[in-house]
């Protein structure tokens, strides 16, 4: 049976039965229309007045559910703004399946409802036709990814949801254990060591699309329950491994017909792309990229400036738009960075606070590099890189430097091994403590602070959607990474043991990476909020408004699970 939407002109003359939602009547005293709507869209079912089933027709409620039989005719007047705006079905019986009480939003595109009212009744949500495209985008995703991978040699495996708690540093969902009073299971917040374990366990080559859990403060772009596109390789190369993610990607845009450019990812190192763009992720859709100014300019006798570092970047011919206002507006965005921020604007000549304070060689140099509308955009300090790629993403929205651009993706590779936390005194594994350090274990344990990795992001239009890493596959490399990071061998044994004792039974070099599939459906959805592209997603609070999860449970439950 074709879905209602697909018919056409050329299927007058059919009798035909349709079913679905009634989306709304309209009642022109002679004729009664219906708007029919399932997943591929709308239908008009036609009445006119001496019809049989007119009252009953009329009667109908809003998104209540009916089948009618019909033959297909040609509309008299049509509506070229719909699909099937030149047909309507004549109908001959109706049946009503089940009636709707009046629903809390308006099932269409552009509600009325707040978001809030939306998560409560997200089965009348996902009525919505965007948030069906959006689902079925999501779909076509994970499709894509089994088309490209199933061929390449990998095998889907699963692992537990009911484990111990993973190392990638946020804080566990933990399950209670009803047969060991006391113990605690904890939600994986990704496959990581068993995906490691599967390698070890000789299977090569491995995906799975994974649920991951993780209790942590979120954002527009993060669920505390989210998926991942989840791979892991015994015996490639951290070339192999990014080519493949880059294959993978390529797919997946083709598969949701949205133009990605055409141009190898570029990659970056992490510095490299600290100092071009001031983001470890950067938006490659356009340029704009860092120069630095130090040696040029490091030499104002300014005390914000004398001897600091100067980062700049040169926006050509807007001088118009950038003006006093806008201009401070990018002060206010870096605030809390310490980072002074400054400008020079030519006109017929240079103007801003720092032209009387330039020497007459600084004056005519830069008087020779700009051109009249140009601003150059300064930023000053240990912080200037930061400050200056906050900047440049407010350039991007004001002048709408990404817009009708197609995608851009790009690697980001040699990461900080460790990251030093001054509140705590204590350094973190940059990505995680699994990861290879480039590096020899004197290195490890003499310079640690010193180490770059083994790790990379794949960043698309300034989102990270993937991270992976080669794996540490050396017992004592191991320790000696936990050691770094305050875990005592016991300690370490007490959490990742069976994992220490794997690596002494022969383990292949492995690596692999983990793409969110929430954040890649977001991009090709065109969404800035991860909640348009999950069935039944948390609120920012982590809460379920429609099944009010978390929620109390019995006290029986709670004996049996040994709380108070
Ligand atoms: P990582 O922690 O970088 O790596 O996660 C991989 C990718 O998962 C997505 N992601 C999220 N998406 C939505 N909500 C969240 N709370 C959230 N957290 C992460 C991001 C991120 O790039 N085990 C390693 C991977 C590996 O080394 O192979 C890992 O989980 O897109």
């Amino acid at each position: 049976m074709k879905n209602h939407g697909h018919y056409r002109l050329a299927d007058v003359g059919k009798t035909v039965t349709v079913q679905g939602f009634v989306q709304k009547k309209r009642n022109l005293g002679q004729l009664l229309f219906i708007d029919l709507r399932d997943r591929s869209g709308l239908i008009q079912l036609a009445f006119d007045a001496d019809h049989p089933l007119r009252d009953e027709a009329e009667r109908l409620k809003n998104e209540s559910v009916i089948s009618a039989t019909g033959q297909i005719v040609e509309r008299s007047s049509k509506n070229p703004a719909l699909p099937t705006g030149e047909i309507e079905v004549s109908i001959d019986t109706l049946t009503l399946h089940s009636e709707a009480k009046q629903p809390p939003l308006l099932i269409q595109d552009d509600t009325d409802a707040l978001e809030d009212t939306r998560l409560k009744y997200r089965y009348l949500d996902l009525r919505r036709p965007v948030l069906q495209k959006n689902l079925r985008i999501r779909h076509t995703i994970m499709q894509a990814v089994r088309e490209y991978l199933n061929p390449e040699g990998f095998l889907e495996i699963e692992t537990p949801i009911l484990t111990r708690s993973t190392p990638e540093g946020a804080r566990d969902y933990v399950v209670p254990s009803r047969l060991y009073e006391g113990d605690f299971y904890a939600l994986p917040q990704s496959p990581q060591i068993f995906k490691q374990l599967l390698m070890v366990g000789g299977l090569e080559k491995y995906y799975q699309i994974a649920k991951c859990f993780r209790d942590e403060d979120l954002r527009k772009d993060r669920q505390p329950e989210f998926t991942q596109i989840d791979i892991e390789t015994a015996f490639y190369s951290e070339d192999d491994i990014t080519e493949m993610a880059e294959g993978l990607i390529r797919h997946i845009f083709k598969s949701a017909h949205e133009p990605l450019d055409e141009a190898p990812f570029k990659r970056l190192t992490y510095t490299e792309a600290m100092n071009l763009y001031g983001s470890d992720k950067p938006d490659l859709r356009f340029g704009l990229t860092f120069e630095d100014y130090t040696e040029r300019l490091g030499t104002i006798p300014l005390d914000f400036i004398q001897g600091k570092l100067v980062k700049g970047l040169v926006v050509k011919g807007q001088n118009q738009v950038l003006t006093r206002k806008t201009l401070d507006g990018f002060k206010d965005l870096i605030q809390d960075l310490n980072a002074p921020f400054s400008f020079i604007k030519k006109e017929e000549a240079l103007s801003g606070s720092l032209v009387k304070h330039l020497s007459e060689a600084q004056h005519a140099d830069l008087n020779a590099a700009l051109e009249a509308g140009d601003t150059l955009l300064l930023t000053i300090g240990d912080h200037a890189n930061v400050a200056l790629g906050r900047i440049r993403l407010a350039l991007r929205d004001l002048l709408q430097l990404a817009d009708g651009k197609p995608h851009a993706a790009a690697i980001i590779t040699d990461w900080p091994m460790f990251e030093y936390d001054a509140d705590e005194n204590r350094y973190y594994a940059t990505h995680h403590p699994f990861t290879m350090p480039k590096g020899d274990l004197k290195t490890i344990q003499e310079s640690p602070e010193t180490l770059m990795s083994h790790a990379y992001d794949v960043v698309i239009n300034g989102h990270e959607v993937g991270g992976g890493s080669l794996r540490i596959y050396d017992a004592r490399v191991q320790e000696a990474v936990f050691a770094h990071l305050g875990l005592s061998l016991d300690e370490a044994k007490e959490r990742f043991g069976f994992f220490l004792d794997a690596m002494q039974y022969g383990v292949p070099p492995h690596g692999g990476i983990a793409f969110g599939l929430d954040r890649i459906t977001m991009i090709l959805a065109h969404t800035e909020n991860i909640r348009d592209v999950i069935a039944f997603p948390k609120t920012s609070s982590a809460q379920d408004l429609m099944s009010e999860a978390p929620g109390p449970i019995s006290d029986t439950q709670k004996a049996e699970l040994h709380l108070k």
